[in-house]
């Protein structure tokens, strides 16, 4: 059983369906689900925004964990039976999927089938980002979001990583949240937070999922050398940009995206995240697993999603 989008639009075009059983190509290996995370991706890709990349299933579904039921000719780091969680390019929602060995990692010991299968996408989009912008221990980083799905993880690897963090969030109860990870938490909706990330010093990183609407105002948070990493874009997608600001800052933008990039990019970031997030959960990374759904209730895990009363991931649960 899959959970479909027969059509694009809300959340109720979400529809249970039948395809045939995965087969394990050479390098592959096919997983039976027993959870399946929730991304905001999944939502634009039911609006029709977010269309998958060629080869992958056309439903939707980033990240799962499971146990793996059959391998292909030629792998060589799998065998029936491990417990692991993979990466996607789309097609987790499902009670099997099939993905090359290379974008599957173990189970991390002390974590539920729920944490690990929302877990995947956020730590690989965490890590290419810190990637990309070249954070390291010492640094501040400003965490936009820190209550999302993204962001929770963001915030408490950038720490456990040594860097201080900054985080944005909406309303006390969801900065309390970050705070208790031991970020410095800024209630979006109350306070002004260009001043008092300008206050605390500003920030050598921004891990930014607002885009255009917040250009202006990030390159102001930013201190001299900084790197501004866009990779959402719930404020927009065309903005203004002070040259100026950036020439004076010698400040870097970059922009990342995990999901197109070749098989190749996301082979070696599966297995920086193995060999560098992995032995951080889940005792200085943990998942926040928010709420569960049946597979078959995807467009109530939507809804809610879309409801911003969300701390963290939703995950969907596929029949045994
Ligand atoms: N480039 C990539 O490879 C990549 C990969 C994964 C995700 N993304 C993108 O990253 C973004 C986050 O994804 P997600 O799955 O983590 O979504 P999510 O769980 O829905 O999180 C969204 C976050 O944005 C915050 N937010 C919304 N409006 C804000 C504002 N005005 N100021 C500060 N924060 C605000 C929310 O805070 P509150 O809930 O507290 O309001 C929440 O923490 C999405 O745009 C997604 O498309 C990109």
């Amino acid at each position: 059983m899959i959970s479909t989008l027969p059509r694009f639009g809300g959340a109720d075009v979400l529809t249970s369906a039948d395809v045939p059983e995965p087969i394990a190509a050479a390098h592959e290996v096919v997983i039976h689900v027993h959870a399946a995370g929730v991304n905001r991706a999944d939502i634009l890709q039911r609006e029709g925004h977010y269309p998958p990349p060629a080869g992958a299933p056309a439903w939707p579904g980033l990240e799962v964990s499971g146990t793996v039921v059959s391998v292909g000719g030629g792998v060589t780091q799998w065998a029936v039976g491990d417990a692991v969680c993979a990466l996607l390019a789309g097609g987790g929602y499902a009670q099997r999927v099939c993905v090359h060995e290379d974008l599957v990692l173990p189970m991390p010991v002390g974590l539920s089938h729920e944490g690990a299968g929302g877990l995947v996408e956020a730590a690989c989009t965490v890590w290419s980002t810190f990637d990309a912008a070249d954070a390291r221990a010492g640094q501040t980083l400003l965490v936009e979001g820190g209550s999302g799905g993204v962001g929770h993880i963001a915030v408490q690897l950038g720490i456990a990583m040594g860097m201080r963090v900054l985080t944005t969030a909406r309303g006390p109860q969801r900065v309390q949240r970050c705070e208790e990870w031991g970020a410095t938490g800024i209630d979006y909706a109350r306070e002004d937070v260009m001043a008092r990330v300008r206050a605390e010093g500003g920030a050598d990183v921004i891990l930014d999922v607002l885009g255009a609407g917040a250009l202006d105002d990030h390159l102001r948070m930013l201190r001299t050398g900084g790197t501004l990493a866009v990779i959402g874009l719930q404020k927009g997608v065309r903005g203004e940009l002070d040259l100026g600001r950036l020439l004076a800052l010698r400040a870097r933008i970059v922009g990342t995206t995990l999901r197109s990039r070749p098989h190749e990019d996301k082979a070696r970031i599966v297995r920086g995240v193995r060999d560098h997030v992995w032995p951080l959960v889940p005792e200085r990374v943990r998942p926040v697993v928010h709420a569960t759904y049946p597979l078959e209730r995807a467009g109530d895990a939507h809804r809610a999603l879309e409801s911003g009363k969300v701390f963290g991931k939703v995950v969907l649960i596929p029949p045994p």
